[in-house]
């Protein structure tokens, strides 16, 4: 391997799901968190335990569950109470760390905290004290140190490193920093904080100027040993740098950098996809290294020097992000065996039961379209997962439309275990019909914000995949769904966003103290 390690902490499961819409249950998040660790990352930023039971509950069950082989991280404000939610949830991690955190910059000072320099440094040394009292690997952030005056800035991250942390992180909160200026400020810290060799440094950047991967990287040139980073760039407005195209740089350009992460690169595309799905949140077709072209070559000219040499116009080789083309893999008559097979090549572990289940579906899916490619597979096996941990399930749907009828919708859903319900509506439309029938049936009023269809695979038979984002009470919610009926699928996409509403609801009900967004 190639000069240092670069640690790659993955905040998809806490800053990324901090992103408008994307917020996960439980389940899901259990799902990402295996997906991580199957990738490789080093440190699984798994959520902020003070801010919601769900939250507490999920951290504590991923620390259960995958804290033997990575290590699981929970955030905290530097206060008593946050520090002590991060310590119960992450009990049952033996790899732990304790992500601190106090805001540092002037702004945040005067307008936020009401809070002095010197206040700022004992409670961030207090907070981190205590911490460390759990375990050993604590890291802080003083937040928004991007736009702190560097002196200051020296101070925290000298202190905190006496008071026991083992991580100082550099935050770019408000994706400020540009490229060069982010290099100075870790250079600086670096040449004037005495003790900075017992600690690594990380870099932490949001893309608000579309820089998150280039300040990261420069981060790395000028010392940092871990970068903050979330799958798809997900993350609080214009998101947090790429992961993947974080560790592909490093990759593809080991020749500049000389350093090297421990991650699997083949797993690159199957996880951006699996949070996509879980998420509702679409990847951009040109989005770098997981984007739908990202391999996609068009022009004549390129397309004849990679017929040559691939090398001419490809700097990466897809299959080395694990990116499923259009393989043609199955058809009506592949056994069982042959199903399972490429599951498991392209990286689902299911269980009998589920892998029975999907096995059932592509056999219905064979039997309305010719050829079945990797990404029909897919797209069924993501299906289901995302139904797996929803309330409401559709049981059937007839709807009626033409140029001289009135679009109309029945539909029957069931809740659980409870009888099935049943409801009819009229709409502009087909589609428009059955979301008004399953509000009025789920008792749900929705804005819908975007309806996008696409086709998964090839041919008019091609499985349809659609996507939607409502809104409900000002919180959004993403919704998928597929099938080769493109009102089918538009149905199973308005319920899973309804679901996940409907989940938003059920806990404010079951608990009282519902999520708080802690003010930072
Ligand atoms: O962006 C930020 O400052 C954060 C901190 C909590 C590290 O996410
Ligand atoms: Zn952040």
């Amino acid at each position: 391997m190639t000069g240092d390690q670069i640690i790659i902490f993955d905040t998809t499961l806490r800053d990324g799901e901090q992103s408008p819409g994307c917020s996960m249950n439980t389940r899901e998040k259990l799902e990402v968190a295996r997906a991580l660790v199957d990738l490789g990352v080093d440190v699984i930023e798994a959520g902020f335990p003070i801010a919601s039971p769900g939250d507490f509950e999920a951290v504590s069950q991923i620390a259960a569950k995958f804290g033997d082989r990575t290590t699981i991280c929970a955030l905290a404000r530097s206060r008593e109470d946050d520090i002590g939610r991060a310590k119960a949830a992450l009990v049952s991690a033996e790899k732990r760390r304790i992500h601190v955190f106090l805001a540092t910059s002037a702004i945040h000072r005067e307008f936020k905290l009401k809070m002095d320099k010197q206040q700022i440094i004992e409670r961030a040394i207090s907070s981190v004290k205590l911490a460390k009292e759990f375990c050993d690997d604590i890291e802080f952030s003083p937040e928004d140190a991007a736009r702190t005056e560097l002196d200051f800035l020296c101070e925290v991250v000298e202190k905190t490193i006496d008071a026991g942390a083992t991580t100082v992180n550099i935050p770019d909160t408000v994706g400020y920093a540009t490229p060069n200026h982010y290099f100075k400020v870790i250079s600086y810290l670096k040449q004037h904080v005495p003790n900075i060799s017992k600690a690594i440094i990380s870099a932490h950047c949001h893309d608000d100027l579309g820089l998150a991967v280039a300040n990261s990287l420069s981060a790395m040139e000028a010392g940092a040993r871990q970068i903050e980073c979330t799958i798809n760039g997900l993350g609080e407005r214009a998101g947090n740098a790429a992961l993947e195209e974080i560790v592909m740089a490093i990759h593809t350009r080991v020749d500049y950098y000389g350093v090297h992460t421990k991650i699997n690169t083949q797993r690159l595309y199957p996880t951006s996809h699996l949070v996509s799905s879980i998420t509702g949140m679409k990847v951009q077709r040109n989005k770098a290294i997981v984007g739908q072209n990202a391999f996609a070559h068009e022009a004549g000219i390129h397309q004849h020097g990679m017929l040559q040499e691939r090398s001419t116009y490809e700097i990466m080789k897809p299959e080395d992000v694990g990116y499923i083309g259009q393989n043609l893999v199955l058809g009506k008559h592949s056994g069982r065996h042959a199903f399972r097979d490429r599951v498991v090549q392209l990286g689902f572990p299911l269980d009998d039961a589920a892998l029975q289940r999907a096995f059932d579906d592509f056999i219905v899916l064979a039997d309305k379209k010719k050829e079945v490619y990797d990404s029909d597979i897919i797209a069924l096996i993501e299906n289901r997962m995302a139904d797996a941990v929803d309330r409401w399930k559709l049981v059937s749907f007839h709807t009626s439309a033409g140029s001289s009828a009135i679009p109309t919708a029945t539909l029957e859903l069931q809740c659980e275990d409870q009888p099935i319900l049943c409801d009819a509506a009229i709409g502009d439309g087909p589609i428009d019909a059955v979301f008004k029938a399953m509000e009025r049936i789920i008792d749900l009023t929705a804005k819908l914000d975007e309806f996008d269809v696409r086709s998964v695979s090839e041919g008019k038979d091609a499985l349809g995949e659609v996507r939607v984002t409502i809104t409900i009470n000002n919180r959004l919610y993403h919704g998928k769904g597929v099938s080769t009926d493109i009102i089918e699928a538009a149905a199973h996409a308005y319920l899973k966003a309804l679901n996940k509403a409907d989940h938003d609801r059920q806990s404010a009900t079951d608990s009282p103290a519902a999520r708080v967004t802690p003010q930072r």
